[in-house]
Order: C-alpha cells, then sequence, then structure tokens
C-alpha cells in the first residue's frame, strides 16, 4: 500500500509556481492577483480562505480578501463582483461558498467573468469542460486528476465509483475520469443518496473517489483488494484525547481501508493541499490568459 502525499505533491507544484512569479518579475510583468470573498463566518469557509490567501503570499502571488458581513445584500455583493470582474489588475476571483440563504448562488457565480472563474464553476466553463474545451477546471477535481498523473495511477479502462455528486467535486470528477486522456478512460460510475445498492457496485470499483461529507463512511467490507482510494471528506468529530478536542477525518476509515488499498489519500495532507495547488495554477493560467 501507498500513501498519495498530496502535502508532498503540493509543495512541489508551489515550488514550480513561485519559479513562474520569480521570471514574471524578472521581466518586470505583473505577478498573478487572486480576489477572494468570503461571506459571513462560517468556521470552516474561514479555514479554507485564510489557507488560499496564505499561499498565494507563499509563492509571490498577491491576494486581495474581501470579508462581507453575512447581512450584505445580494445586489452589494454582485456589484463587488461587477468591480472585481473590471480590474484588470485582478486575474482570478472565488467567491467561497456556501453563501447565506437569501444570496442566490447561481447569479453570483453567473456574474464572474468566465476568464477570471478559476474555480471553474460558471457555466460557460462547466460547458467548455462537457465539451472537452480548454477551460479552468475545479480546483478539487483538478487537484485529484494532477495526484493520479503524479503517481503515475493507472486509469485506462479502469471502473471509477465517484460517491457524491455535487457541482463542486462529484459531478465534474466523473467527468474528467471518463475523458479520452490520462489520466481518465474510465468506466464511471457515480453514486448518490438514492442509490441503492451502493456497497455492491463499490465492491466493484478499482479507483473510489470518496466525496460525501460522512465521516468513516467507506470501510473494509465496501473495498476490494487493491482498490485506489481518494478520499475528499474533510470532517471534524469530536476526540477528547486531543488538545483541540477534535480532529479531522475522511469519508472513508483509514485505519481498515489501507489494509486492502494500493494506493490511498491520507486525511489531513491528501487531496485537502492539492485543491490549494489546483486553484493556485488556474490563477496563474488566468493571470496568462490560458485554461487548461
Ligand atoms: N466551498 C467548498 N469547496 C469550494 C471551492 O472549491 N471553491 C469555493 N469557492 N467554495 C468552496
Amino acid at each position: 500500500m501507498q500513501i498519495i502525499d498530496g502535502k508532498l505533491v503540493s509543495e512541489t507544484i508551489k515550488k514550480q509556481l513561485a519559479e513562474k512569479v520569480t521570471e514574471l518579475k524578472a521581466l518586470g510583468k505583473k505577478v498573478p492577483h487572486l480576489a477572494a470573498i468570503l461571506v459571513g463566518t462560517n468556521p470552516a469557509s474561514e479555514t479554507y480562505v485564510a489557507s488560499k490567501v496564505k499561499s498565494c503570499a507563499e509563492i509571490g502571488y498577491n491576494s486581495t480578501l474581501l470579508r462581507f458581513d453575512a447581512q450584505i445584500s445580494e445586489q452589494h455583493l454582485l456589484d463587488h463582483i461587477r468591480s472585481l470582474n473590471e480590474n484588470a489588475d485582478i486575474d482570478g476571483i472565488l467567491v467561497q461558498l456556501p453563501l447565506p440563504k437569501h444570496i442566490n448562488e447561481e447569479l453570483v457565480i453567473n456574474t464572474i467573468d468566465p476568464n477570471k472563474d478559476v474555480d471553474g464553476f460558471h457555466p460557460a466553463n462547466v460547458g467548455r469542460m462537457v465539451s472537452g474545451l480548454p477551460t479552468f477546471i475545479p480546483a478539487t477535481p483538478y487537484g485529484i486528476m494532477l495526484l493520479l498523473e503524479h503517481y503515475r495511477i493507472p486509469t485506462k479502462g479502469k471502473h471509477a465509483v465517484v460517491i457524491g455528486r455535487s457541482h463542486i467535486v462529484g459531478t465534474p470528477m466523473s467527468i474528467l475520469l471518463s475523458r479520452n486522456s490520462y489520466p481518465g478512460n474510465c468506466t464511471v460510475t457515480i453514486c448518490h443518496s438514492q442509490t441503492t445498492n451502493l456497497k455492491e457496485i463499490c465492491l466493484q470499483a478499482d479507483i473510489i473517489v470518496a466525496a460525501i461529507g460522512r465521516p468513516d463512511f467507506v470501510t473494509a467490507d465496501m473495498v476490494k483488494e487493491g482498490v485506489v482510494i481518494i478520499d475528499v471528506g474533510i470532517n471534524r468529530i469530536a476526540d477528547a484525547t486531543k488538545k483541540s478536542g477534535s480532529r479531522l477525518v475522511g469519508d472513508v476509515n483509514f485505519k481498515e481501508v489501507s489494509e486492502k488499498a494500493s494506493f490511498i489519500t491520507p486525511v489531513p495532507g491528501g487531496v485537502g493541499p492539492m485543491t490549494i495547488a489546483a486553484l493556485l495554477k488556474n490563477t496563474y493560467f488566468a493571470s496568462q490568459g490560458q485554461q487548461v
């Protein structure tokens, strides 16, 4: 069994991007600039956004964090996005999700300039991805593709089971894994809350991408020997033995499933850091007027 070290791979990618920043500076060109919008004080969102902004600084990008009260009006938020769209110094815009209930997420995403949509959530970019055109690939699935590639994990003809159908992870992941390129060419099954025979399907999987948001959901009896496990879950659970009183676990029971897996991502230190590395790559592409 090999542990997929997302932290290490993300550090390598960040180093490569930092070198590109050094080159841009040497040529007197502007460095990539990411604008992040955070509405309210959701603790998980606070952590994610802080980590994105910190990573920008580490590799020499500029970043701007716009924080708004949870009560901000939808109109006001849209005006801020439009002004970032028009600001030539800003290359990438991300609005951290989820948003408060009174704000229409779809409208917010539709307002971001597709050329600055480094999350790849705008319908124009989703359409481009489905059509196999260059686009911004959503950061979590993009990070997973980079991990599969880095570890040269065989994917052609394999049965990939994606658990979860969110627009952020499950749906784009299933499209990318079925594409006619490496990593891809998988036969993909998407499972979700209405799937009735989940265990049976998982037992047929060569690759499982777990993006359900339920701690330790995938157990050893659900997987076959040699399976590749990609665990997207980041669940905080109580643990009285920890100083903080809690710890992070994935959607997969690492202890038991790792005994059967050929490759497995740990939580933390697997997919999480790669999501940030992928976002930074997208932001670099946006600054160069390119898409993946
Ligand atoms: N919330 C959970 N994941 C993401 C993400 O990748 N991007 C944004 N903007 N919000 C999220």
